[in-house]
C-alpha cells in the first residue's frame, strides 16, 4: 500500500476509541442511560486512561517490533502513536476535570488529598506533553542530540503511569500487574537496545 495512504488510514484507526466513546456518550444521553455502566463519568475517565496506556505500550512496542519481528512500517507510525497517547491522556484529564471535578477548581485541593495518585498522573501527563510537543521535525532539527536525551522522558513517564495505576487499584491488582509486566519488559528492551546502538 502507498505510504501516504497507509499513514492516513493509520490516523483514522487511532481515532477509533474516540468514536467508540462518543457513540457510547450519545447512547447514554439519548436512549440508554446504562450504556456506560452505573457511573458513566467514571467509566469515561477510565476508558480514556486505559486507551492512553494502550498507546503508550504501542509506542514502546515499535522498537522490538522492528528488531525482533521485522515489522518496519510501524516505525513510521511511532510519532502518530505518541501523539495519540498524549491525545487520549488529555481526554482522560479533561473528562476528570469536567465530569468528576465539574470544573470546581476550589475543590481540587481536597480532591488531591483524597486521591494523591492524580498528582502522579499529572506529572506523567506533563512529560507526555513535552514528548508530543517536540515530536515534530522542527524540534528534532533544533534540539539535535538533546532531542534524544529529552525523549528518554518516556521512561519516567511510563513508570509514573504504573505508579498512578497501582495507586488507583484498591483491591484487585491482577490487571495492573499484567500491564506492569508488559510495560517493564518493553522499557527494558528499549533501554538495552538504545544502549547498544549508541
Ligand atoms: C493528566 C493528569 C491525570 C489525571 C488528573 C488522572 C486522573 C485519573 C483518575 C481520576 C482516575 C480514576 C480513578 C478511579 O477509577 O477511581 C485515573 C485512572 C487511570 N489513569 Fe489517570 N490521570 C492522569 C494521567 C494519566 C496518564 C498520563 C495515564 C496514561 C498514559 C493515565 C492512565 C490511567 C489509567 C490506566 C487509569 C485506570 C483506569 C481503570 O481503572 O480502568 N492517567 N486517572
Amino acid at each position: 500500500m502507498d505510504k501516504v495512504l497507509l499513514t492516513r488510514w493509520f490516523w483514522w484507526i487511532l481515532l477509533l476509541p474516540f468514536v467508540f466513546a462518543g457513540a457510547r456518550v450519545v447512547q447514554v444521553i439519548w436512549y440508554d442511560p446504562s450504556a456506560l455502566g452505573p457511573d458513566p463519568a467514571q467509566a469515561l475517565v477510565d476508558l480514556f486512561g486505559t486507551t492512553a496506556l494502550w498507546f503508550l505500550c504501542a509506542v514502546l512496542f515499535v522498537t522490538p517490533a522492528r528488531a525482533v519481528i521485522g515489522v518496519r512500517w510501524l516505525t513510521r507510525q511511532r510519532r502518530a502513536l505518541g501523539v495519540a497517547c498524549f491525545g487520549y491522556a488529555l481526554l482522560h484529564w479533561l473528562s476528570y476535570a469536567g465530569l468528576l471535578l465539574e470544573w470546581q477548581w476550589q475543590n481540587l485541593g481536597q480532591d488531591l488529598l483524597n486521591r494523591p495518585y492524580i498528582i502522579v498522573g499529572f506529572l506523567a501527563g506533563l512529560m507526555l506533553l513535552l514528548l508530543a510537543g517536540t515530536s515534530n521535525n522542527t524540534s528534532v532539527r533544533l534540539l539535535g542530540r538533546r532531542w534524544r536525551i529529552l525523549h528518554r522522558l518516556v521512561y519516567p513517564a511510563a513508570l509514573l503511569v504504573l505508579v498512578h495505576m497501582f495507586w488507583v487499584a484498591r483491591s484487585d491488582y491482577t490487571e495492573v500487574i499484567l500491564y506492569s509486566v508488559v510495560v517493564l519488559l518493553l522499557l527494558l528492551y528499549r533501554w538495552r537496545y538504545s544502549a547498544k546502538s549508541t
